[in-house]
């Protein structure tokens, strides 16, 4: 199959059956997907919510994390790593990356570890997992939790493993481009550790006092709720719950999983062919045992030095002959607006903390994956071909 649309599955049907059941269907949606989900990623427990932000900040909750405690992310990631720690309370400590994956340094992350540290947040990025047993290690050698972010990464494997499930705790997102979404919102939590499960549902669910790792909502007695002293909160918590809607439409993207994950490899594989005899840019690296699911295809540029091409000279010059542009890489976290020379609890932030990734966040082109036409991604990879040979 060489198109695919994007809601070509049962999503409208399994919409329809939430709506005409009124909402009343015998099993939620949500317990539903969730339960689809722990089977595929082969965890004990998952636990939808309304985005990959607020499956990580219910996930560094969940971690325990306090004002007073570091937790270290790599400087190679989106913003919302952080955000989720600075909203816990924490102090953002960031880690150089390794330049061939672009995945976090664990030899960083030893340097950066303190008394005070309470968790590592490790980002498997643009679908490639990091390397996770060094962390593991270290966390286990000093009594902190791994908190996996795969918000980019669906299907990706780490020495057999899927990655997301790796750490103590993991966070994946469904928004509308990644490889698979829950409508245009959604996200999912994912833990084998019954503790952590639960803490993350409750305070993704308003910390009702009856939830627990694998329920989201259980029914009660009449006579307890209609009583007005009946208890129902024992923790802090907000609203980060999946609507109904946005599970039926996720489930049914679930199902497709494989496929949505193949064709975005298949992808990689055309956009490879056309660029891997050029020395000026660099694929991300792969190495043995991993599988790559490609939420982009990830290259550094080296034009602007072997070249005298800009980064911006060569985009445009893509487009010019017909390609659809690339995404540049995320601003590394502590240098946008929000974090820049700014003291954030506690901690200085600004330039010079990771010199490896500052160095390399300019010079990345993340190429789409997301044609549902694989002869539109081949016609926008010759595009690609024809750019790199006008400045050959
Ligand atoms: C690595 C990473 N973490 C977290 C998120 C946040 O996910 P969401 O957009 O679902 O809130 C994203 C989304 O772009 C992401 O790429």
């Amino acid at each position: 199959m060489t198109s695919l649309a994007k809601f070509s599955g049962n999503e409208a049907k399994y919409v329809l059956e939430f709506l005409e059941s009124g909402g009343k269907g015998s099993k939620s949606w949500n317990q539903r997907l969730e339960e689809a989900f722990a089977e595929k990623m082969g965890v004990k427990y998952a636990v939808a919510c309304n985005s990959g932000t607020s499956g990580l900040h219910a996930a560094v909750i969940a971690a325990g994390v306090e004002p007073g405690d570091e937790v270290i992310s790599p400087a190679l990631t989106v913003v919302m790593d952080a955000f989720a720690v600075v909203h816990a309370g924490g102090t953002p400590i960031f880690a150089d990356i390794n330049p061939k994956t672009q995945t976090v340094d664990p030899e960083d992350v030893r340097r950066k570890i303190t008394p005070q540290t309470k968790a590592i947040i490790v980002v498997s990025l643009q679908g490639l997992a990091a390397d996770m047993d060094p962390s593991m290690s270290l966390a286990k050698e000093h009594g902190i939790l791994v908190i996996e972010d795969s918000a980019q990464t669906m299907l990706g494997t780490y020495k057999g493993n899927m990655a997301g499930t790796l750490g103590d705790i993991g966070v994946f997102s469904f928004e509308n481009k990644k490889h698979m979404t829950s409508g245009s919102e959604g996200g999912m939590i994912v833990s084998n550790d019954a503790g952590l499960a639960t803490a993350a549902r409750k305070f993704a669910g308003i910390g009702y006092k009856h939830m627990t790792a694998r329920a989201g909502r259980t029914s009660l007695a009449m006579s307890e709720v209609q009583d007005p002293d009946y208890e129902r909160f024992d923790t802090l918590g907000l609203n980060y719950r999946m609507s109904e809607v946005s599970a039926a439409v996720g489930l049914a993207q679930f199902e497709k999983i494989s496929e949505l994950v193949s064709r975005r490899q298949a992808v990689a594989k055309i956009f490879e062919a056309c660029t891997d005899d050029c020395d000026w840019l660099t694929a991300q690296e792969v190495p043995a045992d991993y599988v790559h699911s490609y939420y982009t295809y990830s290259m550094i540029y080296d034009g602007n030095e072997q070249k005298n091409v800009s980064w911006k000279e060569f985009y445009n010059t893509y487009l010019e002959l017909g390609g659809d542009g690339f995404y540049g890489a995320c601003m590394i976290p502590y240098l946008e607006p929000v974090f820049k020379d700014q003291v954030v609890n506690g901690v200085q932030l600004g330039e010079g903390l990771c010199p490896i990734a500052e160095a390399l966040q300019p010079k990345i082109m993340q190429f789409k994956t997301n044609y549902r036409d694989l002869d539109l991604a081949k016609t926008k990879a010759s595009i690609l071909r024809k750019t790199i040979d006008r400045f050959n």
